[in-house]
């Protein structure tokens, strides 16, 4: 097993608990790659003999971000309902058709080298994990390849059937179809199953019928929901004892008393806020009423055409009243929670060897330098990109 050996760094980010602070700062620092794994992390001076070496010139070194929510399977832009909202239309569950017919019309070869594509995007930037869901088939066919093609590029891959009705469709007979033959094809490819509980597409009885036909046959539940406004998405998901919750932009205080007692993460996408022009939800208030917060990007061709972890961390500070070192943590640390991932989200020994070495000396210039391409060099699993 050959060993790289990455010292010269000026701030390594650890997220030791163990060590100095939310993110666990080392100054000075040097680390060791073994494997796919990380062997060895200390200060430079204590460094041990590797078979390579690489000069992280005083730069800071972080773990790879962990993108915990994207839907990359589909087809097609929705640029010119990008370019209608921002002159005043609103965001609807409703557009996700347009997708869903360019999804279907896709051959497989077309829609995996799209995800490929994607998946490259999110890596330059620093994105060494990331979840990807289907949801633009919603037929039997189209969702069983959607996650098919998913699971090519990773494990984190969620089945979400119950996305939109499709037009000319009975409701309940569609939760009969998402809840048996679909998800019946869905489960060999998914880790996880999901719902869009939300006005215009799924209410909370049926979110729940979905996520608890997912759970008997052997998928995790995680939920889209209080994205559009109030609703009964984020307490189901507390009452479901979820992992994590995603969106929750418009919580009651009784939200966020749920979510802290069931212990459930708020996984906040603050790219969808940014491209339907909603007002942010508050991350400040759920951190210190003893939520935790994850980031991520979202990735889809109608509410958040970002792949960028460093742009949400941006909007995490400015926006959302994070600190940067927060944020930082929602994307690397609190995102490995999310997807229930142990090995990611931290540089210590014997954990995954993901990391990105930033073109700055501190993390802190991910949310100082917005929109700037900050990730001079990533590892995934021990590899350089
Ligand atoms: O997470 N909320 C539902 N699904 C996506 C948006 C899908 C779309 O507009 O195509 C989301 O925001
Ligand atoms: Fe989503």
């Amino acid at each position: 097993m050959t060993s790289t050996l990455i010292t010269h760094i000026g701030e390594l980010v650890t997220n030791d608990p163990a060590r100095d602070g939310l993110l666990g700062l080392l100054r000075d620092a040097a680390l060791v790659i073994e494997g796919d794994r990380v062997a060895w992390v200390g200060p430079a001076s204590e460094a041990p003999q590797a078979d390579t070496y690489v000069d992280a010139g005083a730069r800071a070194v972080l773990p790879g971000f962990v993108d915990s929510h994207s839907h990359l399977v589909f087809a097609g832009d929705r640029a010119a309902e990008f370019a209608a909202r921002m002159t005043g239309e609103p965001y609807t569950a409703g557009g996700i058709r347009t997708t869903v017919a360019a999804t279907r019309a896709a051959t497989d070869e077309q829609l995996t080298a799209h995800v490929a594509h994607l998946v490259q995007e999110m890596q330059r930037q620093g994105t060494t994990t990331v979840e990807i869901k289907s949801g633009y088939g919603l037929t039997v066919r189209d969702e069983a390849r959607s996650l098919a093609i998913a699971r090519q590029f990773t494990e984190e891959t969620t089945f979400l059937g119950a996305h939109v009705v499709p037009a000319d469709t009975d409701p309940a007979a569609y939760v009969d179809l998402v809840t048996g033959p679909m998800l019946a094809a869905a489960a060999p490819y998914a880790k996880w199953v999901d719902a869009f509980c939300e006005v215009g597409a799924f209410d909370a009885d049926q979110a729940r019928a979905v996520l608890e036909a997912g759970r008997a046959a052997g998928l995790e539940g995680r939920l889209h929901a209080n994205q559009l406004g109030p609703g009964p998405g984020v307490r189901l998901a507390a009452e479901l004892g979820l992992r994590a919750v995603d969106h929750c932009t418009y919580l009651s205080d009784d939200d966020v008393a749920a979510l802290r007692d069931a212990g459930t993460i708020a996984t906040l996408l603050p790219g969808v806020e940014f491209s339907t022009r909603q007002p942010y939800p508050d991350a400040r208030a759920l951190l210190d009423r003893g939520v935790r917060v994850a980031l991520a990007s979202d990735c889809n061709p109608g509410s958040s055409f970002t792949s960028s972890m460093p742009l949400c961390i941006a909007l995490a500070v400015r926006e959302m009243g994070l600190s940067p070192a927060e944020a930082v943590h929602a994307a690397t640390r609190v995102g490995a929670d999310a997807l229930g991932r142990d090995d990611l989200g931290a540089l210590v020994p014997g954990g995954r060897a993901d990391l990105v070495l930033l073109d700055a000396p501190s993390h802190v210039h991910l949310a100082y330098r917005p929109g700037v391409p900050l990730a001079a060099g990533v590892w995934i699993g021990g590899r350089p990109l």
